[in-house]
């Protein structure tokens, strides 16, 4: 009987294996015979990439630089385009790909489609804050849903940089700064957006970015330089974008930035020797926003010429808004500094993606009226949008249990402008969300308590909140507004005050030098600290802040993070403990700016200290550990952890047991984390690196045993070429529910 069931699987496996088979056959047969027909200008023009640049419902461009555009577009010089919005947009200009090119090839359509699309979920940083995968893989479902309903094909996301820097404003897009983490979270949203199966219409292709190193900008500044030494690279840059390639990304993008003396789209090292050869990886790569021609700026290249140069060698298949190839690739292969081969190769790339998306059985399959005039702001997506805004927010103090509040008999006075702000909990990279669609934090309350919360905004925070691309400015002096709140602050039982960053203060080209409460806003929180002590601060945010002054003094803090669309309902059921919080931090929060960069898991150094005398490693005027670290989140209830028993399956496996209880009064969810600490190797260690972690409801005293098993990858490292390196030695594994657990195996 076994035996029959063997043979039966075989059967089926080999069945299944060969019908793949002779789909990339087909693929493969198809897409070389496309490519015998192209030119060579057809072929750089699959390579050049485009941003929107008219109605193209409406006549011909006008003016010498649309209507050159419009010409390439018509010879089929533009493979793909960006930022082109919406069913009829996208459709008008299929049509001149298919019906007046001549191969007809069709254009494949990107947005960056980050954190939403009408739907907004929290800033990648906050949902990676809920360290719920199945969640993650789930919102970006839905943005791929709504972005594939409006005739998109393929969002810019996710970015899987690891950051320790709160300087660098794009930290909001990412997952944080441990890898481990990143990398199954990069692998959730790639699952999300790309399904199993692209020609699904409810899927858009992924694409990793930036590779790579864009995170370790020096001193967090935007497109800065970047030097790092192949350790970091190697254990901490680079897997979540081998997770990524791994789990099958259709696209990478590459960086901006230089790393270690060069621009990362003209790096070979990173595009051909580690994704394409060492990972064998077959998607295609897109530059960066004109990161092709930044090159020139770099000082790498002499002119565009020559930056197109270096970028195809390097792998960048396809040029966003470089011009470069489009101009360039023509006369290299004339004067012999490419060959065809290469070029092919990339062509190859990208027409793949295209066959996998369906394109060419379908150009049109995402621009369908009926899916488009589908109500698809709906409630389906906004019922997940509130689960996973409330798991994304993260208590960071609660004093005397001063959270829950009651739900009765209680004057509350809300304070701060960002209070009734809908538009700043959407996030940095909003894409089609409606101005002003979030529910505010004030209309979340009063759908619970409209009798006693009353809401004065206090001092204006920015002085000109509609910004989008110039700079915010900051409320550093006025401070009129003051007196009616703080009037307010002494007159009621509690105060919840809302303050924290601009929406569009994080993000792109958003590195801030200080990380405090932007302007007045400390100020003003000290002067209702003088009238009502009471207070539950919640911050609204795109990075860490410091937060010292309000750690030491304000009994009850809640991180609510840009929490998207649902923002106020996530958070009044925080707040009223409806929902129990169980957010736990994806970056450390150091206690002032000179503690950054600061991340839980660093080197030990030769002088770890503490000491009596000052020769260690510490500032004389900072502590050394962070306000709050990695993986740190409280809860209504306490968890407690025991009986934590190893035990060596093999010489390369340690079995991982132990037992968590709820010993609180409340149910809640705990994210139960392990953390490896390699003694000593040839190649020195952190002094904790995640390797495993589960988030769990537990009922009232309830207790579950857990088993974690820790292989040959979990306990090796890789060396400066990238490869596994697994050492006999000692490892200390500690259980907990932060980074800080010192409940260890010794
Ligand atoms: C960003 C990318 C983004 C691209 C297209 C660039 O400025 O760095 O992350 O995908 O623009 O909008």
């Amino acid at each position: 009987m076994k035996k029959t069931f063997y043979i039966l699987l075989s059967f089926f496996t080999l069945a299944s294996c060969s019908n793949a088979n002779s789909e990339e056959n087909k693929k493969e047969k198809f897409i070389d015979s496309l490519l015998s027909k192209m030119t060579l200008e057809e072929k750089a023009g699959q390579m050049n990439q485009y941003n929107g640049f008219w109605d193209a419902t409406g006549p011909m461009p006008e003016g010498d630089y649309q209507k050159k555009r419009y010409k390439e577009l018509k010879n089929g010089q533009v493979g793909s385009m960006l930022n082109v919005i919406g069913v009829d947009q996208i459709r008008a200009l299929q049509k001149i790909a298919v019906e007046e090119t001549r191969l007809g090839i069709p254009l494949i359509f990107g947005h960056d489609v980050i954190h939403g699309y009408k739907t907004m979920f929290p800033i990648p940083l906050a949902e990676s804050s809920s360290w719920d995968l199945e969640l993650m893989e789930k919102s970006a479902r839905i943005a791929a849903t709504e972005a594939s309903a409006d005739g998109l094909h393929w969002t810019f996301a996710p970015m899987v940089d690891i950051s320790r820097d709160a300087r660098w404003g794009r930290v909001m897009e990412g997952a944080g700064e441990d890898p481990y983490l990143g990398s199954k979270i990069a692998v959730a949203r790639i699952n999300g957006f790309q399904g199993q199966d692209l020609k699904d219409s409810l899927t858009i292709a992924a694409c990793a970015k930036h590779f790579a190193a864009y995170g370790f900008a020096e001193s967090g500044k935007d497109y800065n330089t970047v030097d790092i030494g192949l350790q970091t690279l190697h254990n901490i840059v680079l897997p979540s974008f081998k997770a990524s390639a791994k789990a099958n990304v259709a696209t990478f993008m590459n960086s901006f930035n230089e790393i270690n003396g060069i621009p990362a789209t003209g790096s070979k090292f990173l595009q051909r020797s580690i994704l394409k050869e060492k990972w064998n990886y077959k998607g295609f790569i897109v530059s960066d926003w004109s990161s092709i021609e930044e090159m020139v700026a770099h000082g790498y290249s002499k002119d565009l010429k020559s930056a197109a140069l270096s970028a195809i060698k390097a792998g960048s298949d396809m040029d966003m808004m470089s011009y470069a190839y489009i101009k360039y690739l023509n006369n290299l292969l004339d004067e012999k500094k490419i060959s065809i081969d290469i070029i092919d190769d990339a062509v190859k790339r990208i027409l793949s993606v295209k066959y996998d998306l369906g394109l060419f059985s379908n150009p049109y399959l995402y621009c369908n009226d009926v899916r488009e005039e589908e109500n698809i702001f709906n409630d389906r997506n906004r019922a997940l949008a509130l689960d996973i805004a409330q798991e994304s927010i993260v208590l960071l103090k609660n004093d005397a249990n001063i959270l829950p509040l009651k739900k009765s008999g209680l004057k509350i006075a809300l304070l701060g402008g960002l209070a009734i702000d809908k538009d700043s909990p959407l996030g940095n990279w909003r894409a089609k969300a409606p101005k002003n669609s979030a529910i505010s934090v004030k209309e979340g309350l009063i759908k619970y308590n409209n009798n006693t919360v009353k809401f004065q905004k206090g001092p204006k925070l920015f002085k000109n909140p509609t910004f989008i691309d110039g700079h915010l400015n900051v409320n550093n002096t006025d401070t009129s507004g003051t007196y009616s709140a703080l009037k307010l602050a002494k007159e009621s039982d509690y105060v919840i005050t809302v303050l924290g960053e601009h929406g569009l203060q994080s993000g792109e080209g958003r590195s801030r030098s200080n990380i405090k409460l932007p302007g007045i806003q400390e100020h003003f929180l000290k002067e209702i600290y003088k009238v009502n002590k009471n207070i539950v601060l919640i911050i609204m945010n795109g990075r860490p802040l410091d937060l010292s002054w309000a750690d030491a003094h304000i009994p009850a803090i809640v991180e609510s993070w840009h929490l998207g669309t649902m923002s106020g309902n996530a958070l009044a059921s925080i707040l009223y403990g409806d929902c129990n919080p169980s957010g736990k931090l994806p970056m450390s929060f150091p206690r002032s700016i000179g503690q950054v960069p600061i991340y839980y898991n660093h080197k030990n150094t030769g002088r770890p200290g503490p000491s009596d005398y000052v020769f260690w490693s510490h500032y004389s005027d900072e502590k050394n550990d962070p306000l709050y670290p990695f993986g740190f989140g409280l809860s209504y209830t306490n968890f407690e952890y025991s009986n934590l028993e190893l035990s060596k399956a093999d010489e390369r496996t340690i079995n991982v047991k132990f037992k968590v209880k709820n010993i609180g009064n409340h149910s809640g969810k705990e994210v139960v984390q392990l953390y490896v600490r390699d003694l000593y190797s040839s190649q020195t260690r952190p002094v904790k690196e995640l390797k495993r972690f589960r988030k769990v409801q537990f009922q009232i005293d309830e207790e579950k045993i857990f088993n974690f098993v820790l292989k040959k990858n979990d306990l090796g490292f890789l060396n400066d070429s990238g490869n596994l390196v697994f050492e006999k030695g000692e490892y200390e594994i500690f259980v907990g529910g932060s980074s800080k657990t010192n409940i260890s195996s010794f």
